[in-house]
């Protein structure tokens, strides 16, 4: 049966910092999908955030990219206050039309692929009116507002932040050390690997819980908390289903699963690791770093081959499965305002609005060269808590290895950095929980020079240590 490949994919929003107003995004929202002629229809500039009500725009911008067997045409049909207009093809690679309209206030653009292909839309940006400079329009993965609501009083913290760091299982069986410092100083442990879908579903439909069960025996025996990471990722996907993936985009061939089979597929890994730990596991990583650090869907297997929706899709599995986990977003480089910060806001907004989610963890793999301020993380968090959702330090980590002086001098400086973060978490209720990536510099995904972990390769507490412990008592 032929494939509807028709899958649009997004559009969403466009932040229009450049704006006359200087502030403000806009909000473009999807249309429903055109299931007959593989058509989604964008409309756009509605105006719908305050900040840009009333504004005119010049231009807009969309890029795309046809992804599937024999796909190298489609069209662009694009509308100016409800006439059609011209479009012009500006980019290659990613195709870039660009559509010229002065005074506009209102865009529909209509993306037409031919069946059996997918059609990407990479970023949908408006054009400023009177300024030739492209306001800078990422893709965000959600219809809602990038400026969040007016802040009410920050509620007052009424738990400790629990403490927690990711474990390998290979240190746990091998390093003399390992088991005991992490039991004497932590309380909520992640599993750095062992609960990926590589590590899970070694083969097409067939589990493999052996090491993920023994962490989760690990950290119930000694009452330990467990954070579950990660259901859907691009990456540590089986060699089975990335291999295939990959296969596909090499030679256009088609891929070996069909839409519906790759959905079917997310859909049973979701539910069945989630259903297995309901038990055990209070919340989990649904879905990893689907987003680009412009805001843009994060090609690969689960995109390509399924759409944005895979995200939903995600949630709406775990949230089946498991009606009591708490259920995160995690995202890398999301922890400070920018096109990243919008683009998750909006996606956990869209989600929060159907009850699918609970938690976004930021991640917060930092270099000590290029430190983020506390205060830039505080109001980050801030903002964030107005979506009404737990927050997370999902991964922290200072990697030194790119900063002058002896080990007094970085330590000193990595101390400052944890401890401006833990701080930053303390300051807001809504952070609940500060996970570092690893906790000894002798297993770290970093590698041997970055050394980005409170405590040395002897287990021997670093000054983040106690930076860590003091920020998240709030001093
Ligand atoms: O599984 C193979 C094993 O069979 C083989 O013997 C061994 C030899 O190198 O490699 C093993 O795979 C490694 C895997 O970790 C499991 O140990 C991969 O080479 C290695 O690349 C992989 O790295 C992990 C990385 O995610 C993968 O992207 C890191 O340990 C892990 O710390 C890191 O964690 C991610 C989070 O999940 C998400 N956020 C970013 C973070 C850092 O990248």
């Amino acid at each position: 049966m032929l494939r509807l490949a028709l899958i649009v994919l997004l559009v969403l929003l466009a932040a229009v910092p450049a704006l006359a107003e200087g502030r403000g995004a806009v909000p473009l929202r999807a249309g429903a999908a055109g299931q007959k002629d593989a058509v989604q229809t964008v409309r756009g500039g509605t105006a719908a955030v305050a900040p840009t009500r009333g504004a005119a725009f010049d231009g807009v911008t969309a890029r795309m990219r046809l992804a599937g067997r024999r796909c190298r045409r489609g069209a662009v049909v694009a509308l100016a206050d409800g006439r059609r207009a011209g479009v012009r093809r500006v980019g290659t690679r990613w195709r870039t039309h660009r559509l010229r309209a002065r005074g506009t206030r209102s865009f529909g653009v209509r993306l037409r692929a031919p069946a059996r292909c997918s059609l990407l839309v990479g970023r949908f940006a408006l054009l400023p009116a009177g300024g030739e400079r492209e306001a800078a329009a990422p893709a965000p993965a959600g219809d809602a507002p990038a400026e969040a609501p007016a802040p009410a009083p920050a509620p007052a913290r009424t738990a400790p932040v629990v403490l927690g760091a990711a474990v390998d299982a290979a240190s746990l069986d091998g390093a003399p050390g390992y088991a005991g410092t992490f039991l004497a100083n932590f309380s909520s442990l992640t599993a750095e690997n062992e609960m990926k879908m590589e590590a899970l579903q070694p083969r097409p439909g067939q589990y493999d819980f052996k090491v993920a069960d023994r962490l989760v025996a690990f950290a119930k025996t000694n009452g330990k908390r467990i954070h579950g990471h990660v259901l859907i990722w691009n990456q540590q996907a089986p060699r089975w289903l990335s291999e295939a993936s990959a296969l596909e985009q090499l030679t256009g061939e088609g891929a070996p699963y069909s839409r519906d089979e790759l959905l079917a597929i997310l859909r049973d890994h979701v539910s069945t690791v989630t259903a297995r730990y309901a038990e055990d596991i209070g919340h989990w990583d649904v879905v990893n770093e689907a987003l680009t650090p412009d805001g843009s869907y994060k090609p690969g297997l689960w995109l390509d081959g399924i759409g944005p929706e895979y995200v939903t899709e995600a949630f709406r599995a775990a949230r089946a499965a498991d009606p009591d986990a708490k259920l995160c977003y995690n995202e890398i480089g999301a922890e400070v305002a920018g096109p990243l910060a919008d683009a998750v806001f909006g996606l956990v907004a869209d989600l929060r609005r159907e009850g699918l989610i609970d938690c976004v963890g930021f991640q917060m793999h930092v270099s000590a060269a290029t430190p983020p301020s506390q205060d830039a993380v505080r109001q980050n968090l801030e903002r964030f808590a107005t979506l009404g959702v737990e927050l997370h330090v999902s991964e922290m980590d200072v990697d030194v290895s790119k900063i002058a002086g002896d080990d007094a001098t970085r330590f000193a400086e990595q101390a400052r950095i944890f401890g401006l973060v833990a701080r930053a978490c303390h300051a807001v209720a809504a952070c609940t929980r500060f996970t570092t990536w690893g906790f000894t510099d002798a297993s770290t995904w970093l590698g041997e020079t970055a050394r980005p972990l409170p405590f040395d390769g002897a287990f021997q507490p670093k000054p983040a240590w106690n930076a860590i412990l003091a920020g998240l008592s709030g001093s």
